[in-house]
Order: structure tokens, then C-alpha cells, then sequence
């Protein structure tokens, strides 16, 4: 907007919803007219441009950074841009990867390291929604879980995010996924996709205890995708370590690495 402003344009087209789709705009001498008929002026239009890690609605003529402190973890959590889908940063964390790639690729990878994905699907931990959704593409039902609250508010207001509020094959829950297994019969589920915080903020996550519940509700040849992280990191090789481990001693017989999705495959069998 603020280019075309530059080459003297009354209108052109943007992406309004975070690259999904384009809009015309109109630009007129003291702020941008958008199709909802809300306005901005430039000087916002121009902060917003020199800010890399924020995302913003447009709520009656008046500018709302789409970010909120968290009562549950004390976190702020706030969705910022990349040039595909946006990522959500715990205390300034990307919960997706970003360097090298973007939140879309590493979705796309992580339902890739077990595709194909059937039957009922167990997501354990929801963030922004997009393993459950890319997973409802071909599952029968998909069960996604978070435990904080502000994650679902923030996922609310991206727009990449709507089909985990639209999609009837996915049901949420709010909770904590290490109790929230104990609800679910054994063998319920043919797959898991384990895309938990990193190890150092959600340690239970990585438990023997936790491999154990997720092996009780798989079926017989189910399987899980646990993302860990840089497996070429020094930090990301002990822990894969560690994990290939507990998931051995949990039950799983055949545990894969699957380093593209930077994660594991483990095989109930
Ligand atoms: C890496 S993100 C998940 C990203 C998600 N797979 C996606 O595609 O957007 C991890 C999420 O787990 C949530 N979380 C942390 N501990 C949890 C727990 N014990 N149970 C459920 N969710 C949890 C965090 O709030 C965060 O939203």
C-alpha cells in the first residue's frame, strides 16, 4: 500500500487475510479505505510495515495487535507474519519452524513423515490448529487438545486457522494433553501427531509416562509423529536421544527418525 501510495495509485490490491486471498483498496490522501469500509491512517499503515512480529485487525476504523498475556502460563502469546501462514510466538517463541522454510512447509512435512493419515487422529497439542486441519483432509475425525486458552483466541483471529472452528471432522478440547489421554479407550486412535513445546517448557510432554498413555489409546500397527526439533542441533540430537529411548521402553518396537520433519516415528505393532 504505502509502494503504491509512492507511485501515486488510488487503488490497488493486498492480501487482507495474511496472503489467502487480495482485495482492492482504496488510497486517498489521509488513510486507506478498506472493502469493510474502515479506514487507516498512514502513519499506522507505516508503523505496521516497519513491524516484523505482529499481526493486526482492523475493529472500527482503529487498529488491534491480534496478542494477549495469558492469566494460564503468565506467556504472551501474539501470531506473527511470514510471507506463507503466520506462527504464533510464546514469549517471543515461533511455534513453527521459520528459518529455511515456513509454518505451512513444516506442517505439510510433519503430516508427510506418516501420511497417510486415517481413521481417528489424535493431535495432542492444537497451537494455530494447522497439523489438525492438514490432518482432517484425510482423516475420518481428528481430536486436538490445548491446554491455554489465549492459544485458542489467538487461533480464532487467523484467518489460516478457521477450518478448526468450521470443520465438523475436528473436535477441541481444552486441556492439559497428558490428562486428557486417560479419557480416551485404548487402541481409540490409528495416529498421533505429538507436536509439543520445546522440551525445556513442557518436560511431561516428553515423559516416559506420556509415551506410555499415547501407546495405551493407539490401535495395533497405529503410529505417532513426534516433532523434536534440529536433530543436527546439539541440543535437539540428546533429546531425539533420549526419546528414541522412552519411546522404545514405552512399547513401541519400531521407532523411526524422520529428521526432514525434524521428529521421530514411533509404530504401535
Ligand atoms: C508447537 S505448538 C503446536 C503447533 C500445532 N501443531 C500447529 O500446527 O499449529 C504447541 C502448543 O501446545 C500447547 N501446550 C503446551 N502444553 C500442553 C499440554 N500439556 N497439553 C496440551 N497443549 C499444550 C501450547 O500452548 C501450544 O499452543
Amino acid at each position: 500500500m504505502l509502494e503504491a501510495r509512492k507511485r501515486g495509485e488510488s487503488r490497488t490490491r493486498v492480501s487482507l487475510d495474511l496472503n489467502l486471498t487480495e482485495n482492492e483498496v482504496t488510497l486517498q490522501s489521509e488513510s486507506i479505505l478498506f472493502p469493510t469500509g474502515d479506514s487507516i491512517d498512514w502513519k499506522s499503515i507505516q508503523g505496521i510495515s516497519e513491524n516484523e512480529t505482529n499481526c493486526y485487525c482492523v475493529v472500527e476504523n482503529a487498529l488491534k495487535a491480534i496478542k494477549g498475556f495469558s492469566e494460564f502460563s503468565g506467556r504472551v502469546y501474539g501470531l506473527m507474519p511470514t510471507t506463507s501462514a503466520p506462527t504464533m510466538l510464546i514469549s517471543g517463541i515461533p511455534m513453527h519452524r521459520i528459518k529455511d522454510t515456513n509454518p505451512y512447509q513444516d506442517t505439510l512435512s510433519k503430516i508427510k513423515a506418516i501420511a497417510p493419515v486415517k481413521g481417528d487422529v489424535l493431535d495432542t497439542t492444537t497451537g494455530l490448529g494447522y497439523t489438525a486441519i492438514e490432518a482432517a483432509k484425510t482423516a475420518g475425525h481428528v481430536v486436538t487438545i490445548e491446554i491455554d486458552p489465549m492459544a485458542q483466541e489467538i487461533a480464532r483471529l487467523n484467518p489460516w486457522s478457521q477450518a478448526l472452528f468450521e470443520n465438523p471432522r475436528i473436535a477441541q478440547v481444552i486441556g492439559d494433553a497428558f490428562d486428557e489421554l486417560e479419557r480416551f479407550e485404548s487402541g481409540f486412535f490409528s495416529t498421533i501427531i505429538h507436536d509439543p513445546p520445546m522440551f525445556s517448557l513442557a518436560g511431561d510432554l516428553y515423559s516416559l509416562a506420556f509415551y506410555q498413555r499415547a501407546f495405551r489409546v493407539l490401535k495395533h500397527n497405529g503410529r505417532i509423529f513426534h516433532y523434536i526439533g534440529d536433530p543436527q542441533s546439539k541440543t535437539g540430537a540428546r533429546i531425539t536421544a533420549g526419546v528414541l529411548r522412552r519411546l522404545q521402553e514405552a512399547g513401541f518396537r519400531r521407532v523411526i527418525r524422520a529428521p526432514r520433519a525434524f521428529g521421530v516415528v514411533a509404530y504401535k505393532e
